[in-house]
C-alpha cells in the first residue's frame, strides 16, 4: 500500500509487523487541520486518524482541558469512586441520546464498547446468539472479531471464533435501495427460520455506515426492519456507532437519520479527540439487569480523556458542526461525483456527511490514496480489497479546504 520512504524503517525496527500501515511516514508534528513528517512535509490531514481526531490537531479548547486535568488528576480507576469530569461526560452524552437511552458504560477502545454491548445483550437477554452482517467490522478482540467479516485476515488462523453468531447479508449499495434492503432483510429473514431461532438471538449488532467495509450506508428502510424484527423477538439493537457517531455523518448520531432508537449505542474514537476512549449507552433499566459487577475496566472512564470527551461535545454543539458536516460533506460528495461522472473509473460515491467513499476498483484505489499523500493530502481506503478510497475530513472542516483536497484528488486522478 505505503511507498514514500522516510527514516521509518531505521527508527521503528523492534515495532511489530502485525500492525498494518497505510503510510511510510513518519509524524512529527499535527496542528488545526494539518499534520507534518520528518522530512517538513506539510499535509491537508483528511483521514483524521481513521475518525478519531474530529476536531483536527491540538484543538485549543480540548487540549485546555487536557492540560487543567492532567495538573489536578490523571487516573483513578472508575472502580475506586466517582470523577467530576467522568460524570460530566456520561450526562453529557446520555443528552445527546434518545430516551430512553440515559446510562452510559466507559471503556478505552471500539473493540472494548463492542465486548460490553455482547456481554451485556447475553446476561439481560438469557439467549447465546448474535445477528452481525456481512463485511461488517467491529474490533480485533475475539468477541467483536467474532462479528466482522469484512476481510478474511481478520478472522483466518482465529477459529474457533464465538458461537452462537450468523452473518446475515447487507444491503447492496449497488442496487436499487429498497431491493436491496427487501433482499437482505429476506436474507436475515431466512437464516432466523433456518438456521437459528430468533428466540435464541441476544442482539442484532450493526453498523449505520458500514466504514471499513467500504463506506456502505444501511438504507434507513433497513435500519427500520431490524428495529421491527426486534422487537417482534425480544432481541436487543445494537448499533455500532464507533466511526460513524459525533457529528461525522452530519447527524450527532447515523442512526437518527432512520427514526429509530436503538437499545444499545457503541461509541470511540472521535470522542475524546484522539485520546483513548470509547462505551455504550443504553436505558437504566438494561444496564441495572446486567448487574453490579457484571462488566469492569481499569482505565476505561479515564479522567483526562472524559474531561477531553466533554470539550469535545461541547465544541461539536457550541459551533454547529454537526451542521458544518452535513453541508461541507455535501460539497465533498458533489465535488467527487462531477469527478465520476467524466472518469469512468470512478465507479461510485457514496456515503453521508463527512463519511464519504469513492470505488475506484482495488488498482486504482490504492495509487490515488498514495498520489494524494504525495501530493499533501492525507485520504485513506476501505473496502475488503481496499478498493474504495476512503474520505473522513475534520468535522469543522471548511469550504476552502474541501476545494484544496478535490483540486488535490483531481490532479492525482488525472495523472493515475
Ligand atoms: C465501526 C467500528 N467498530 C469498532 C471498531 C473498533 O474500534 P477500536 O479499533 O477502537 O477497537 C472500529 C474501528 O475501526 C470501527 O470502525
Amino acid at each position: 500500500m505505503a511507498t514514500a520512504t522516510t527514516t521509518t524503517a531505521t527508527t521503528a525496527s523492534a515495532l511489530s509487523p502485525v500492525l498494518g500501515r497505510y503510510f511510510e511516514r513518519t509524524w512529527v508534528r499535527g496542528e488545526g487541520h494539518h499534520l507534518w513528517d520528518d522530512q517538513g512535509t506539510r499535509y491537508l490531514d483528511f483521514a483524521c486518524g481513521i475518525a478519531t481526531t474530529g476536531l483536527g490537531h491540538g484543538h485549543p479548547a480540548v487540549n485546555a482541558v487536557i492540560h487543567a486535568q492532567v495538573d489536578r488528576l490523571v487516573h483513578v480507576s472508575s472502580g475506586l469512586g466517582y470523577v467530576e469530569s467522568v460524570n460530566r461526560l456520561a450526562e453529557q452524552l446520555a443528552a445527546t441520546c434518545p430516551a430512553p437511552l440515559d446510562t452510559v458504560f466507559l471503556a478505552n477502545s471500539g473493540a472494548e464498547a463492542i465486548e460490553a454491548a455482547m456481554k451485556l445483550s447475553r446476561r439481560v437477554t438469557g439467549r447465546p446468539g448474535y445477528v452481525a452482517f456481512r463485511n461488517a467490522f467491529h474490533g480485533r478482540t475475539y468477541g467483536a472479531a467474532s462479528l466482522t467479516s469484512s476481510n478474511l485476515n481478520y478472522r483466518a488462523g482465529y477459529e474457533p471464533l464465538l458461537p452462537g453468531v450468523v452473518l446475515a447479508p447487507f444491503p447492496d449499495v449497488h442496487r436499487d435501495e429498497a431491493e436491496a434492503t427487501a433482499a437482505a432483510l429476506a436474507g436475515l429473514d431466512s437464516l432466523l427460520d433456518d438456521v437459528i431461532p430468533a428466540s435464541e438471538i441476544a442482539a442484532i449488532f450493526v453498523e449505520p455506515i458500514q466504514g471499513e467495509g467500504g463506506i456502505n450506508p444501511a438504507p434507513a428502510a433497513f435500519l427500520h426492519g431490524l428495529r421491527e424484527r426486534c422487537d417482534r423477538h425480544g432481541i436487543l439493537l445494537v448499533i455500532d456507532e464507533i466511526q460513524t457517531g459525533l457529528a461525522r455523518t452530519g447527524r450527532m448520531w447515523a442512526f437518527e437519520a432512520a427514526d429509530i432508537v436503538p437499545d444499545v449505542v457503541c461509541f470511540g474514537k472521535a470522542i475524546a479527540n484522539g485520546l483513548p476512549l470509547a462505551g455504550i449507552v443504553s436505558s437504566r433499566e438494561l444496564q441495572e439487569r446486567w448487574g453490579v459487577g457484571a462488566h469492569g475496566t481499569t482505565f476505561g472512564g479515564n479522567p483526562v480523556a472524559c474531561a477531553a470527551a466533554v470539550a469535545v461535545l461541547e465544541t461539536i454543539q457550541g459551533e454547529g458542526l454537526v451542521a458544518n458536516a452535513a453541508t461541507q460533506g455535501a460539497t465533498l460528495m458533489r465535488g467527487l461525483g462531477d469527478l465520476a461522472a467524466r472518469d469512468r473509473r470512478l465507479i461510485q460515491v457514496r456515503g453521508r456527511g463527512l463519511m464519504v467513499g469513492v470505488e475506484a476498483g482495488a488498482d486504482l484505489a490504492p495509487r490515488l490514496m498514495d498520489g494524494c499523500a504525495d501530493a499533501g493530502l492525507l485520504v485513506l481506503l476501505a473496502g475488503g480489497s481496499h478498493d474504495v478510497v476512503r474520505w473522513l475530513p475534520p468535522l469543522d472542516v471548511t469550504a476552502a479546504e474541501i476545494g484544496e483536497a478535490l483540486a488535490i484528488f483531481e490532479g492525482v486522478l488525472a495523472a493515475a
